[in-house]
């Protein structure tokens, strides 16, 4: 007879949906279902030396990435610049990667202005965009000698004051747009519309001001643009408002900023097609943005005006392919309605794009047995704290590790510090060895802004 204590625990029945191997319906195979390493490292080693949850950037990655990018336009149109959209990510040692690889920095708050000099970065290779500058950072701005990106009446009216204020005379300046490109919905709140005239109306008011001249045209139609078209609409209608404005106004136009908005390798939800599919080439965005240049400034060098510069401000694209978050199994459960779920030790807190975004995600060693639809629990006591509603997972125990990507962008500036305390972020260099970029958060950085009146100690004797 069989010794009892021998036999494998009751496990519920599952039904599972049959999926055989080999090509999938585009033709692809999918590669392994797990992830022990990043960029040669072992993922495990990583945990047991740095902790988990972990963010995990690679620096060959990143370079590799920006330079795609960057070698894509380059090869087509002669004056090309990519300002780094500091608030994808703007952990030092990623600005400061993407600074050597020649990036200048484009910012949209004060915060990240104080951040991109304090790296280095001089104020003339600063994009300032955003809806808010105090007058204390536009007049720093200003006297710096920064690149400002007007954004409303309101702000133009003030950079004048400071402009005067600071004797400066023709301090050129960018105007933001936004129009209808027919693709993607108008971005309205940000910029001068240019369908209802206040574009034009912003021109002359400044092209009326000793203090201020109009050198340069920025727009951004928004993220995750997966229809290279819709960039091609966007510098069509860009260079046309060029030639009316340098026409109404007699202003020279020398920088056409086209923002962001390059999707990466991720999976948006609601989306049907894999990434895979949907998301274009960095030379797929290249040819639809520098055929739209071509076309629309073939006569302008000979009508005695420079060929604009074009500005790129590329964030996802450039960083979110290159960062994984592993985080641990903390438990298993079943729930009321069947489901399998898992309490995983990184939530929403540290992964905000979890919200839009459906990762791949790994288990960090071949797993045998079933894969079950999964839905993913961070740590947080909160409801939403859902990591993933639903993915194939096999049987995982608690400690075992998960990777998620692609996390690069948005995370670790949209990050907060709720109930838990904020993780590492290590980088693998393209030697191999493995620095903290940003070390785990203690409970005295959260405290060290606080101030506990005296009288309010509590006292439990
Ligand atoms: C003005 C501006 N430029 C650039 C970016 C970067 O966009 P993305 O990460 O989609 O490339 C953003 C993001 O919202 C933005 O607002």
């Amino acid at each position: 007879m069989k010794n009892i204590a021998t036999k494998n625990p009751w496990v519920a029945p599952v039904i599972v949906r049959h999926s055989s191997s080999g090509m999938n319906k585009f033709g692809g195979v999918r590669d392994a279902q797990f992830r022990d390493e990043i960029a040669g490292v072992s993922i495990a080693e990583l945990v047991e030396k740095y902790g988990s949850p972990l963010f995990v950037l690679s620096e060959e990655h990143l370079r590799q990435s920006v330079r795609r990018i960057n070698r894509a336009f380059t090869t087509r149109y002669a004056k090309v610049r990519q300002a780094w959209s500091y608030k994808t990510n703007y952990i030092n040692a990623v600005s400061a990667i993407l600074h050597q690889e020649g990036c200048d920095a484009e910012v949209v708050s004060e915060f990240e202005y104080d951040k991109a000099r304090r790296l280095g970065v001089p104020a003339s290779r600063i994009f300032f965009n955003g809806p808010y500058k105090s007058r204390g950072a536009l007049t720093k701005a200003v006297s710096e000698g920064a690149r400002i990106h007007v954004d409303h009446l309101d702000e133009l009216a003030l950079l004048e004051e400071v402009a005067a204020e600071l004797n400066i005379l023709n301090f050129p300046i960018t105007i933001r747009l936004n129009f209808d490109t027919g693709f993607a919905e108008n971005w309205g709140r940000f910029g001068f519309n240019l369908e209802n005239g206040q574009a034009m109306e912003a021109a002359r008011r400044i092209a009326a001001s000793p203090n201020l001249k109009l050198t340069g045209l920025h727009n951004h139609i928004g993220t995750f643009i997966t229809d290279p078209r819709a960039y091609t609409a966007q510098v069509g209608i860009m260079i046309n408002f060029m030639n009316n404005v340098e026409a109404a106004t007699d202003c020279t136009i020398t920088t056409l900023d086209i923002g962001g908005g390059f999707a990466s390798r991720n999976a948006m939800q609601g989306v049907y097609l894999p990434p895979e599919q949907i998301t274009p080439t960095a030379e797929q965005y290249a040819e639809a943005i520098c055929g739209a240049l071509a076309i629309g400034l073939k006569d302008r060098e000979q009508n005695g005006k420079p060929l604009p510069e074009l500005v790129l401000e590329t964030g996802r694209a450039v960083v979110d392919e290159a960062e994984w978050l592993i985080s641990s199994v903390v438990a298993n459960k079943r729930l009321p309605t069947g489901q399998r779920a898992m309490v995983l030790d990184a939530g929403v807190n540290i992964l905000f794009t979890a919200f839009w975004y459906n990762h791949e995600v790994r288990p960090a060693r071949p797993v045998e047995g079933i894969p079950e639809d999964t839905v993913l629990y961070g740590p947080l006591c909160m409801n939403i704290d859902v990591v993933r509603q639903s993915v194939s997972l096999p049987p995982l125990k608690t400690g075992d590790l998960l990777s998620f990507w692609p996390v690069g962008a948005y995370n670790n500036t949209q990050w907060m510090q709720f109930i838990q305390l904020r993780p590492a972020v290590v980088m693998v260099r393209q030697n191999g060895q493995v620095d903290v970029v940003r070390r785990a958060e203690t409970l005295d950085d959260v405290e060290e802004p606080e101030n506990l009146p005296i009288d309010l100690q509590p006292d439990f004797s």
